[in-house]
């Protein structure tokens, strides 16, 4: 089996690159004294996870308790970094919780009571780190005060373990060598608000931030003790145009065949949005739906659910009817969450199935 008999649209990862990046940021977090714990959002298999763990992860993070269910699996360590509010899934994270360490973020009054009604019904014992916003305006209590008073009702709740502070900076977008500024204000907030639960007599023990835009920087924020980069593992269009990475080092490509070239100055691709996502890149909305790897001239203008609209009146040489061509696209993450499975090249030129374990696991 090779990418020229296999159906395409399809996405293609090299595993030799994944690894690579696995393991580069492995080395920064291990030469930092930081703990590594991936957001397994963007690639969702309990290979990759595995992968991950085999290279020094403290443990792994995800998003909704249906991805912590199957990520569960490679990983006796979890972290669900969102709002958990609904009963039954917080029961079902105090079940996981009886043979393993499971913690989970709150922001809420509310999702604290639910949590310890949770932990109540199933025995388990829920960690939490109040979540804290530092500048995303996403979720996350807005200041240091706030987060005393949740972690004080944490702290006292029955079945619940107040372990920290959780934040995530994906406003931070700026190129690697401006973002000092920025990170120097997370730590700031930081130091305040732990020096304030320290004077009550709190502590937080796990200080879990970070993002892939931030990675290399991490150790600006002095005071954070783990990072949950997820886009990493693969990278995307946006994580090379934010010039955090190169094309080299992007390890999930969209292999196409060109459809149709019947409108001049245009060819006609087999993936649209039901393959590449109709994510624009951030901060480049203009830059089309993706990056076409062998000619980059070359624009994806629009997308409909089976056809990408490519022009080429920019390129030197074009591509004809029935030939391949590979695409980087935007935002790998919802991109992997459209496939059942991907093809992972492996560094012997070997190519298999490889399911996405965790896909369409939004709840
Ligand atoms: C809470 C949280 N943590 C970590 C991440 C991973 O960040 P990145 O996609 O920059 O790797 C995300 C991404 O959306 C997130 O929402």
């Amino acid at each position: 089996m090779t990418t020229m008999n296999i159906h395409t649209p399809c996405l293609v990862i090299d595993g030799a690159v994944a690894q690579r990046n696995i393991e580069s940021l492995a080395a920064y977090t291990k030469s930092k004294g930081l703990g590594l714990r991936p957001h397994t959002k963007t690639h969702k298999s309990l290979k990759l996870a595995r992968m991950q763990i085999d290279a020094g992860a403290v443990g792994l993070a995800v998003a909704k308790v249906g991805e912590a269910k199957v990520l569960a699996e490679a990983c006796d360590d979890l972290l669900a970094a969102y709002p958990v509010i609904s009963p039954q899934r917080c029961e079902e994270l105090g079940r996981l919780a009886c043979d393993r360490a499971v913690r989970v973020v709150a922001d809420s009054l509310a999702g604290v009571r639910v949590l310890t009604d949770a932990a109540f019904k199933t025995g388990g014992t829920l960690g939490v780190l109040v979540e804290m916003d530092i500048g995303m305006k996403r979720t996350g209590v807005q200041t240091p005060e706030a987060s005393l008073q949740l972690a004080r009702e944490i702290d006292d709740a029955p079945g619940l373990r107040l372990d920290g502070i959780m934040f995530y900076p994906g406003h931070i977008r700026l190129q690697p060598d401006q973002q000092q500024a920025p990170l120097e204000v997370i730590d700031a907030v930081l130091m305040e608000t732990i020096d304030l639960w320290s004077r009550s007599g709190l502590e937080a023990a796990i200080i879990s931030g970070g993002s892939t835009p931030t990675a290399y920087q991490s150790h600006m924020i002095t005071r954070m003790t783990e990072i949950r980069p997820g886009t990493y593992v693969y990278n995307d269009m946006n994580t090379v145009r934010g010039g955090y990475v190169s094309t080299d080092d992007c390890a999930a490509r969209v292999l196409v065949t060109v459809v149709s070239d019947a409108v001049p100055g245009q060819v006609v691709i087999d993936a649209g949005s039901k393959m590449l996502s109709s994510d624009r890149c951030s901060g480049a909305p203009d830059a089309g739906f993706g990056h076409v790897v062998e000619y980059p001239q070359a624009w994806i203008a629009r997308l409909s659910e089976e056809h990408g609209m490519v022009e080429i009146s920019g390129c030197d040489t074009r591509p004809s009817v029935g030939d391949r061509i590979t695409i980087i696209p935007n935002h790998i993450c919802p991109c992997v969450n459209l496939q059942d499975a991907v093809w992972w090249l492996d560094r012997d030129g070997s190519l298999e199935t490889l399911a996405v374990d965790a896909r369409g696991r939004v709840t």
